[in-house]
């Protein structure tokens, strides 16, 4: 089935929920029809490109002058397994948080502490979603897509993708030139438990102990506690990374700043809490007309409902001046924005 319209409001399509228009927007659920639109008279290789999932990671600051693909590939499958591992491939427009309950019940281990986190499976490798100690890329197999223009179909094994934290070539070199049109999953016949996140343990033995689905259990419970869920406040999750810096800065921040939360990140180089950062400077709980900072985490940026994307960003453009002022460390966006 295609979608193709011009003149399409997004604003029902991405979890902000602030108002912005696209020239035209294309949404397929098979891998041919996009190949098929891209050969045809509808497309012109020169219009501005963006790729859209479930538009939880998006903030539109102005309507966007271009073409809006759209993947909503269904269908989960076992495609193979051996005797310890299975593979599963899932459309990019499945849910992925369905994708995360269909493998805790069929009892295979990897995604459960990635419940609840909004968004389609199509964009889990472009920013190798992460949380509680778990990122996609831990059980990414390969990733299928087109390629844009060329409407040519190829295939990334993992080690092809530069995962990182929150980063991938998906975000770089392929950035909206590759439509993830499926993704490969190995998933763990034999469980092995990731329990070393903050309370995470402490909440599971509360269930009973570990199991996969005590884990799903008690990762969707301590989510639903800290994040404002989107179909009641629009919000697109953490609005920043947390800041990877070299040790010996974060030392000294350490020295002046002992509360400090911070994470190994390998090769000499820490992961700061942003949330905190921006927490010290005062921003939880903020509200400036219908923009805001989240009042249970800092790191979450919201809007009350009648926000315009423009005020979102102005606002966070504000958090960054005042972290860097304040600790010298600037913020990175995790939110796509679409200026
Ligand atoms: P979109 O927001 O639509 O797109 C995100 C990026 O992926 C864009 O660059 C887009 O161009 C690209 N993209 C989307 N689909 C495709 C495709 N098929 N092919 C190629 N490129 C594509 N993220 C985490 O990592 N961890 C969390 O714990 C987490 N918690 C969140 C909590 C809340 C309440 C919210 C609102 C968001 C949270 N996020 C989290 C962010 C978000 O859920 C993820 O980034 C998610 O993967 C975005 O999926 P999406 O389908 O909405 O993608
Ligand atoms: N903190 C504060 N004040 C705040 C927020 C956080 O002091 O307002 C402190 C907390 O007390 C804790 C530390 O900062 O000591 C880290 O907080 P938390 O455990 O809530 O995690 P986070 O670093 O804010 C990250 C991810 C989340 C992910 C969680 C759980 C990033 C940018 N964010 O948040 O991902 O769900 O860890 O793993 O890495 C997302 O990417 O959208 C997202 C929600």
């Amino acid at each position: 089935m295609i979608n193709f319209q011009h003149n399409f409001s997004l604003k029902g399509e991405h979890t902000f929920g602030t108002e912005a228009r696209v020239a035209s927007f294309f949404e397929f659920t098979d891998p041919e029809e996009l190949t098929n639109f891209l050969r045809s008279d509808l497309y012109s290789a020169n219009e501005s490109l963006l790729i859209l999932g479930g538009g939880s990671n998006m903030l539109f600051v102005n309507d966007f002058n271009g073409l809006v693909i759209r993947a909503s590939v269904g269908g989960i499958r076992k495609i193979s397994e051996n005797e310890t591992h299975v593979w599963v491939e899932a459309g990019a427009g499945v849910e992925w948080n369905d994708l995360v309950a269909f493998s805790v019940e069929n009892n295979w281990g990897g995604l459960e502490n990635l419940s609840l986190i909004p968004g389609k499976v199509g964009a889990s490798p472009v920013q190798n979603i992460g949380a509680y100690g778990v990122e996609a890329c831990d059980c990414i197999d390969s990733v299928q897509g087109i390629e844009l223009p060329s409407g040519n179909e190829f295939v990334l094994q993992a080690r092809e993708c530069q995962f990182a934290y929150r980063d991938s070539i998906f975000k770089h070199e392929l950035k909206n030139r590759f439509v993830v049109t499926r993704v490969i999953f190995r998933l763990n016949k034999i469980s092995e438990f990731k329990l070393g996140y903050g309370d995470l343990n402490h909440e599971v033995d509360k269930l009973g102990g570990p199991s996969l689905k005590n884990i799903r259990d008690a990762v969707s419970a301590i989510r639903r506690l800290k994040l404002p869920d989107p179909a009641l406040l629009g919000n697109a999750g953490s609005f920043f990374t947390n800041p990877v810096v070299d040790e010996e800065f974060a030392t000294r921040l350490k020295i002046s700043h002992p509360a400090l939360p911070i994470y190994q990140a390998g090769e000499g180089r820490v992961k700061l809490a942003a949330g905190w950062l921006i927490d010290q400077c005062g921003w939880k709980g903020y509200r400036k007309g219908d923009a805001g900072v989240h009042e249970k985490q800092a790191l979450v940026l919201v809007n009350y409902g009648g926000a315009t994307g423009r005020e979102v960003y102005d606002l966070s453009v504000s958090i960054q001046q005042s972290v860097f002022h304040r600790f010298g460390v600037h913020l990175q966006c995790e939110v796509n924005i679409i200026d």
